[in-house]
């Protein structure tokens, strides 16, 4: 099995390596590169894993290559990986370069590393730390449906995985990267609410985060149900699950209906596209593509 160097052990990184361990992967087909001594420390103690602070040792002898840093500082960790990369007879890196770092584009390391690098760019998000996120991945120009497969095996260990058009990592960015602190908001108001209600701060939060955890749980359920076309499945497939789920516990003259009211008065869905396209504007600003 192809080894696999990590650059980057910040929180990405380390969500990465705890799930690929916890996927089945080898302690001995894992390398980590973490410049900063006492996080390098932590990672080899926790994970009996190889930490190095040597990019061209830990990229020169990898299969994959994962960049975990932060993107100001993918310019100069990609020039390091670029002076190891492994090159075949016909001069093409043999190596699968996959960038995590937000709004790094795939030419930006088509343009820094040998001709012809196969190159993935991966989206994740936070809930990948809890090995319950979802990643976008986006080929690059060298990259091949088998070796997309191959990072998205990687991917899977922390969540589930969706292939897009890089075009669209804007718009992923902006829909389930800032997607984790958009529900952590609807939280927060949901316990205030629930405390003006009358209920305790305890209570309250119980309640706010087992709804939400359950109702996506009843969500994805249904996804899957209607993905492999069960019996029971609703027509109309899957882009309308959310609403048809909704109906489903909005009964006539009821409660629900009642707060569903004021929740579009109050221009929620207004807000939700509002944020949605900010988000997708400043990752786009943020971008970091070559000269
Ligand atoms: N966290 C998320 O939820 C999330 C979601 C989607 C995408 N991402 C992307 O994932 C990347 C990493 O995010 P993060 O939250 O894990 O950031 P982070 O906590 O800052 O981790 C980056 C780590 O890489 C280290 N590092 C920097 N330059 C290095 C070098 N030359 N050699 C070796 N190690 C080096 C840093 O050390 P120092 O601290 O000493 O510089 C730090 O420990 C970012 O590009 C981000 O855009 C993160």
């Amino acid at each position: 099995m192809a080894r696999i160097a990590i650059i980057g052990g910040g929180s990405m990184g380390e969500a990465i390596l705890a799930g690929l361990l916890r996927s089945g992967r080898q302690v001995k087909d894992l390398v980590v590169v973490e410049k900063a001594p006492a996080r390098a420390r932590q990672l080899s103690t926790t994970y009996a894993v190889q930490v190095t602070s040597d990019i061209a040792d830990a990229a020169g002898h990898a299969g994959y290559v994962v960049v975990a840093v932060k993107p100001t500082d993918v310019a100069q960790v990609v020039t390091e990986i670029a002076a190891a990369s492994v090159k075949g007879d016909d001069g093409i890196a043999e190596q699968v370069f996959v960038s995590v770092a937000a709004g790094v584009s795939t030419a930006f390391y088509e343009s820094s590393l040998p001709a012809g690098a196969a190159v993935v760019r991966a989206m994740p998000n936070a809930p990948a730390l809890v090995g319950a996120g979802v990643t976008a991945l986006a080929r690059g120009r060298f990259a091949t449906p088998e070796q997309l497969r191959e990072v998205a095996a990687l991917f899977e260990a922390v969540g589930s995985v969706e292939e897009v058009p890089e075009a669209q990592l804007d718009a992923v960015t902006a829909v389930s990267g800032s997607g984790p602190a958009y529900f952590f908001l609807m939280v927060e108001a949901l316990v205030d609410a629930g405390v003006a209600a009358g209920l305790t701060r305890s209570v309250a939060t119980d309640l706010a985060v087992q709804t939400m955890a359950g109702s996506a749980a009843m969500l994805l359920e249904r996804m899957d149900r209607d993905r492999r076309g069960a019996d029971g499945a609703l027509p109309g497939g899957i882009d309308t699950t959310a609403a048809q789920l909704r109906a489903t516990v909005t009964s006539p003259g009821g409660t629900t209906a009642a707060g569903l009211r004021e929740l579009e008065k109050g221009g929620l869905r207004a807000a939700v596209a509002a944020a949605v396209e900010s988000a997708k504007t400043r990752s786009e600003q943020l971008g970091i593509t070559p000269e």
